[in-house]
């Protein structure tokens, strides 16, 4: 039995890559009419079709997010599947033919309305959201900041901000946080501080209770209502 201390010797994957203001895109990635913010990682095979993709957030791989929007600083695990397009079940067959009509020279045009329909129901991810590999979000689903979604997830309904969502359909096991703790976190909208207070405060992220004592959260207004469904 051989003993590695590496191998390959020389690592050249995105690990080892330093980040910047332009995403980091594998390859192998396919995109198509989409945004990506600055400090992001698209991992190897991830698909990004009409959507949005928040700074410093990052996909591990075999990703696809179709009719999406994502916030910043989310944790996309391997094979995760964010809004799988619905077939029309209400059709004498619901197979893609019926829309894809081009593809099987049974129109000139494809559906529009049907992919219409398809855009309508967006998923909306906000910010520092992780979800565990394999998860699926379906359709119009809505899954709020700070949020959990277990591995192998398939979530059907909306979670709320900082809640650990797990199963199929996934449910809500607990919150990460008190609910006091989590009106401040979502207050202090941590996520969209600029780079230099990143850099600058970046350590207090590590430390809740450090953080919430940051004389920056005393300020008028920080500590206001949260409209939760707006985050
Ligand atoms: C959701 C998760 C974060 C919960 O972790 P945790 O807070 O330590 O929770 P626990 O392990 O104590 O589990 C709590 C309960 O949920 C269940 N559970 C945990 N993860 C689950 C999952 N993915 N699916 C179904 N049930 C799950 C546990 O069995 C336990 O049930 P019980 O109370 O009946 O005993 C974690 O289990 C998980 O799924 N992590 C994702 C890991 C991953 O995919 N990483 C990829 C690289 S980013």
């Amino acid at each position: 039995m051989r003993y590695f201390d590496q191998y390959p010797a020389v690592t050249t994957g995105e690990k080892d890559t330093k980040l910047g203001e332009e995403p980091h895109i594998h390859p192998s990635c396919r995109i198509k009419d989409s945004k990506i913010g600055g400090w992001t990682a698209l991992g190897a095979n991830t698909f990004l079709v009409e959507s949005s993709f928040g700074d410093y957030s990052y996909t591990a791989g075999n990703v696809q997010i179709i009719y999406s929007e994502i916030g910043k600083y989310c944790s996309i695990a391997n094979s995760v599947r964010i809004n799988p397009g619905n077939h029309p079940q209400w059709r004498v067959t619901q197979h893609h033919m019926t829309y894809r009509r081009k593809h099987y020279g049974l129109g000139a045009e494809d559906d529009k309305d049907f992919f219409q329909w398809r855009r309508d129901h967006r998923c909306v991810i906000g910010h520092d959201v992780w979800i565990g590999h394999g998860a699926v979000i379906m359709p119009g689903v809505q899954i709020g900041t700070g949020a959990v979604i277990g591995s192998g997830a398939v979530v059907t309904k909306n979670i709320g901000p900082y809640e650990v969502a797990v199963g199929v359909a996934a449910k809500v096991i607990k919150k990460r946080f008190d609910e006091a703790t989590i009106g401040k976190l979502l207050a202090s909208e941590w996520w969209n501080w600029d780079r230099a207070t990143l850099e600058e405060r970046f350590e207090d992220l590590l430390d809740l209770e450090k953080f919430l004592a940051s004389p920056a959260l005393e300020k008028p207004g920080v500590l206001r209502d949260i409209d939760i469904a707006a985050v």
